[in-house]
């Protein structure tokens, strides 16, 4: 059996650095692949965001995929309900839920794709065995909590742990890093095996927004190996 051919680089921008406004949302949405929306409960990380009502407002105001990133406890009561209303990936933490692949088939029945986070202090290898069930690995490069945020380089241990896994077991599954991605960063987390990019001040600090976006796609895909150059 060959293994899957490797993924293009997907770019993210976190609206958490935009105040979750729909004129970012729409701002982004032509170069961007994804939109990373951070939902925090002000629990399982001291900062509160968006919910599921803001979450609506913006799926009916742009069509972009959805990346939602529950930073909650207790995913259970709410992961499918953000599938429900539009989102394309459901994020949830592997610290905040007591069975993670049941979870998992949750989301997929209604109708979005799994991800499981691992935060700063949490080692990824037990949970490598349940990938299989996900369609996505999201490696946090800081402590989850607030944006702006310096990359952790010691974290990609992480990132390549998980590649090898993915590699060696065929897996279909994106492995994506969050946080203080930037362009003196990306290249790192790249060539670690990430082949998805969150980036919330690289992007919406930068004058262009859309211009940051551009960059970033072009140095990742210069790093994830078999995407496009
Ligand atoms: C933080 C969030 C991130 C955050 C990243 O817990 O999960 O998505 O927006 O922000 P930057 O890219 O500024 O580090
Ligand atoms: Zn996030």
């Amino acid at each position: 059996m060959t293994s899957p051919d490797p993924e293009p680089a997907l770019i993210a921008p976190s609206l958490l650095a935009a105040d979750f406004s729909v004129e970012a949302a729409r701002l982004v949405e032509p170069a961007a692949d994804w939109l990373h929306v951070d939902i925090m409960d002000h629990v399982f990380v001291p900062n509160r965001t968006i919910g599921l009502a803001e979450v609506q407002v913006l799926r009916k105001a742009t069509t972009i995929p959805f990346d939602c990133h529950l930073m909650i406890v207790e995913p259970e009561q709410w992961a499918t309900r953000y599938a429900e209303v539009g989102a394309d990936t459901v994020t949830f933490h592997a610290e905040a839920s007591g069975d993670p692949v049941a979870l998992a088939r949750d989301i997929r029945a209604a109708g979005a794709r799994p991800g499981l986070a691992v935060d700063r202090d949490t080692p990824v290898e037990p949970y490598l065995e349940l990938l299989p069930h996900f369609d996505l690995l999201l490696v946090m490069t800081i402590k989850a909590g607030f944006g702006g945020q310096e990359f952790v380089p010691e974290l990609l241990s992480k990132v390549r742990a998980a590649r090898r896994h993915v590699a060696a077991g065929h897996l279909r599954v994106r492995i994506e890093v969050d946080g203080g991605i930037d362009e003196d960063t990306i290249l790192a987390a790249a060539e670690a095996g990430a082949d998805t990019f969150v980036a919330g001040t690289a992007v919406f600090n930068a004058q262009d927004p859309i211009g940051a976006v551009r960059r970033l796609r072009a140095l990742a895909d210069a790093h994830v190996p078999g995407a496009s150059p």
